[in-house]
């Protein structure tokens, strides 16, 4: 048995293309693995606590080596729900447009809370260790425009920048399900959207 932790940074709900390619995705799984736990975290609906100052000052006391007593730890509690809540999983699937060449903010405010030292990583004499290992994850993402071409790849922070965080607190195994373009046509559209759906399918077999 095992638990898989779907993360939806689309607001959209049943309008979201992300979200046609993940509900593919964990159909196929579902069956598969029909003894598994299957956590929804959907960033649109439930509230992530912001970073103030306190929690803020949590973070530095962990990056200090110190542990979190008395009003830091009372701060940190939701913080360490979260935490553990993403622990927990065996398998992560993150539905995420494209915002602005990069994450929506809802995604990026729940990494920032998520990504602790001592919790998701530390400082080694070797350098940094991710501290989250034997994990996988899966990305489904969408953008409106076309970012395979060289001269297009340097607008995209989506990508790169999911791969660097998780790869840095110990994920590396990433698969990414992408469809583009979505807002230049209706037939590329549904044409792409096809063709991600279908890879969906044959990886959830896979996994
Ligand atoms: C606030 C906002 C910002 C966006 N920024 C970009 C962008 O920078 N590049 C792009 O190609 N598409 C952009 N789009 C388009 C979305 O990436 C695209 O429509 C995607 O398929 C939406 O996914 P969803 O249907 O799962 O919500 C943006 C859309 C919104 C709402």
């Amino acid at each position: 048995m095992g638990r898989l932790l779907h993360i939806i940074a689309s607001p959209r709900e049943e309008e979201s293309r992300t979200l046609q390619i993940s509900e593919v995705f964990l159909d196929t799984f579902r069956k598969k693995h029909s003894d598994w736990v299957f956590d929804e975290l959907n960033l649109s609906k439930e509230e992530i606590p912001s970073l103030t100052m306190k929690r803020v000052d949590g973070k530095y006391a962990l990056l200090l080596g110190k542990e979190l007593y008395g009003e830091l730890r009372e701060a940190w509690e939701e913080i360490i729900q979260h935490i553990e809540r993403f622990l927990l999983a065996d398998i992560y699937l993150i539905s995420t447009p494209m915002w602005n060449f990069s994450i929506p903010y809802t995604l990026k405010q729940y990494i920032d809370l998520i990504v602790q030292p001592k919790y998701l990583f530390r400082y080694t004499e070797h350098g940094v260790e991710g501290l989250v290992k034997n994990k996988k994850m899966v990305v489904t993402c969408t953008r409106g425009g076309q970012y395979e071409s060289r001269e297009m790849q340097a607008f995209d922070f989506q990508e790169p920048y999911l791969k660097t965080i998780f790869n840095f607190v110990g994920i590396t195994d990433i698969t990414f399900l992408k469809a583009e373009p979505m807002d230049i046509g209706e037939e590329i559209q549904k044409q792409k959207l096809e063709i991600a759906k279908s890879e969906a399918l044959h990886l959830a077999q896979k996994l």
